[in-house]
């Protein structure tokens, strides 16, 4: 770290000790105008830190520990193709999917932009005339289903983005998702489906991904139950950088979409892993969603660092998880159709900034990732708000809501609002015993009554959020809310010197799957695996019976 860091971060701990016994009721007394301070816009997007334990010296020392990390270099570097991946050797351009000709992008020399627009065009054209029903089985009938077999980063942007867009996606066929090796996600998909009729997108970077292979394998054979294997390619798709294996896996030339290796998984899904959205919502509205992404990527290139929406929140981020201690961050989306956001963002959040040990190869010296989480409001309230309001540990939150409705049901927005508004207000501002005490007077308590439940009805408050308000979701404004987190999480990894595109943290599990699935299929011994697992898989065998 550089001296100019460190003592950026000194100030920040210097900065926590004055404020940290200062409630966030009294900073509002002090300042009624923190909306005005510490709210952020760009169109019709606006972030509001102003019930963040923060005042004015600290943001600015936030922007200084951003300068001093250089996060303006290596913004760069990334949008001019560097192998910033570095543990890979890889450029990290995903900003370049969604990017017009102008913008130029460029990896080791070469445009990006006609690579890109070249597959784009041809899996949009592919997804409308499925849509259309240009493109039929090899009978001449139409698909009525599509089942995207992918798992990670090849099935949460899909599945979250063809909820979130519901709204988009008339006339389309029935989308579905299989991601887990477990038997019961296959059988339950596909219970009710006609195979012959089902289109399979098998959606995977590398190809490989044992549980994407096996699903792909079991679906090979449950359209064989209806369909010829002469038929049979007419209903299969792979979405791959691993052109060799889909041929082998017997997938039609051009029924591949491909992508690149500077594309992570979890960054992908504007690529042609996003075929499913397509499928569901049409090429025009697809084209809209990228547009929502670059406008964030663009923003993120250009805006100054104190007016930067991205870096913004995650400064906010470092704040809460470093300087804070906050272990957690709780994502809660107040739309039914978000309800997969929180899940998309765990991966790209903890798979890019889960490690511990910096891009150089040394242990980093501070926390890095908080465990990201969350559910769709107001249901989250029902469960776990309870340990949010009166819990021992702070959790901040990050709310997010659409300020108009994509249905017409009378009240349901309006109540949806009052909530959202509701629990950043109690979580900020709490309830106090004297106030407890005097309400339940007023409902007839007698004192001792009143004194004796107070502390259970008494909220401390000064629990930090961050709401994020957009006029309405709908392709774009997905595509720029997608694009806000990405380069959050980029921000903090710069911060806090961690690679955020490699995950080799998942390959020992993988590993250890593999030579103990061997022992399982009767190639090896039992007495081969380690002895923690031996009476584990001793016990199985046991109530199996074998
Ligand atoms: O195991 C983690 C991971 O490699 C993710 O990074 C990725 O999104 C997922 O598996 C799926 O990988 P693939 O698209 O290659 O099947």
């Amino acid at each position: 770290m550089n001296n100019d860091k460190n003592f950026q971060w000194g100030n920040l701990f210097k900065n926590w000790d004055r404020i940290k016994e200062k409630h966030l009721k009294d900073m509002f007394t002090e300042s009624p105008n923190r909306f005005e301070k510490f709210s952020f816009s760009k169109d019709d997007l606006t972030l509001d830190f102003s019930k963040e334990r923060i005042d004015e010296d600290i943001l600015k020392n936030l922007i200084e520990l951003a300068k001093s990390s250089d996060i303006e270099k290596a913004r760069t570097a990334m949008f001019s193709g560097e192998h910033i991946n570095n543990t890979e050797n890889r450029a990290v351009m995903h900003v370049a999917l969604r990017a017009n000709a102008e913008d130029n992008y460029s990896i080791d020399g070469i445009l990006t932009s006609t690579i890109v627009h070249d597959v784009l065009d041809s899996f949009l054209d592919f997804a409308d005339n499925i849509r259309s029903g240009n493109i039929r089985n090899a009978r001449g009938e139409t698909f009525t289903d599509v089942i995207n077999i992918g798992i990670g980063g090849s099935d949460l942007g899909p599945v979250m983005s063809v909820n979130a867009l519901k709204a988009f996606s008339n006339n389309g066929p029935n989308l579905h998702f299989i991601a887990n090796i477990d038997g019961n996600d296959f059988h339950d998909t596909t219970a009710m489906l006609d195979p012959a009729r089902t289109l399979i997108l098998i959606a995977s970077k590398t190809f490989t991904t044992i549980e994407t292979m096996t699903n792909a394998e079991s679906a090979k054979q449950w359209l064989l139950s209806s369909l010829s294997q002469d038929e049979l390619s007419l209903n299969m798709v792979a979405l791959s950088t691993n052109l060799y294996a889909t041929k082998e896996f017997g997938i039609k030339d051009d029924y591949v979409f491909g992508f690149w290796d500077w594309v992570g998984g979890r960054y992908s899904m504007c690529a042609a892993i996003g075929l499913p959205i397509a499928l569901a919502i049409g090429a025009r509205n697809f084209r809209d969603l990228l547009a929502g992404f670059r406008d964030m990527d663009i923003h993120f290139k250009e805006a100054p660092l104190n007016k930067n929406l991205p870096i913004l929140l995650a400064l906010i981020g470092i704040w809460r998880r470093n300087i804070m201690n906050a272990t957690t961050l709780a994502i809660m989306p107040y739309d039914q159709r978000l309800n997969r956001f929180p899940a998309y963002v765990q991966q790209m959040d903890m798979e890019s900034n889960g490690k511990s040990t910096t891009s150089d190869g040394n242990l980093v010296d501070m926390q890095t990732a908080p465990v990201i989480w969350g559910e769709s409001g107001t249901n989250a309230q029902h469960s776990f708000f309870q340990l949010l309001h009166q819990g021992t540990d702070i959790v901040p939150v990050d709310f997010i809501i659409s300020a108009k409705a994509n249905h017409n049901l009378l009240g349901h927005h309006e109540k949806l609002i009052s909530n959202f508004l509701a629990q950043s207000e109690a979580l900020a501002f709490g309830k106090s015993k004297d106030t407890v005490i005097n309400e339940m007077l007023e409902q007839g308590f007698n004192y001792s009554d009143a004194l004796k439940l107070s502390p259970h009805r008494s909220f401390k408050g000064n629990r930090p959020s961050t709401s994020i308000i957009y006029e309405k979701m709908n392709p774009f404004s997905l595509g720029r809310l997608i694009a806000l987190y990405e380069h959050k999480v980029f921000v903090q990894g710069v911060i806090w010197g961690i690679n955020s595109f490699d995950q080799w943290g998942v390959e020992l599990g993988k590993v250890a799957a593999v030579d103990i699935g061997k022992v399982i299929e009767g190639d090896g011994l039992i007495s081969d695996l380690h002895v923690a697992t031996q009476p584990l898989l001793r016990q199985i065998y046991k109530l199996q019976k074998k």
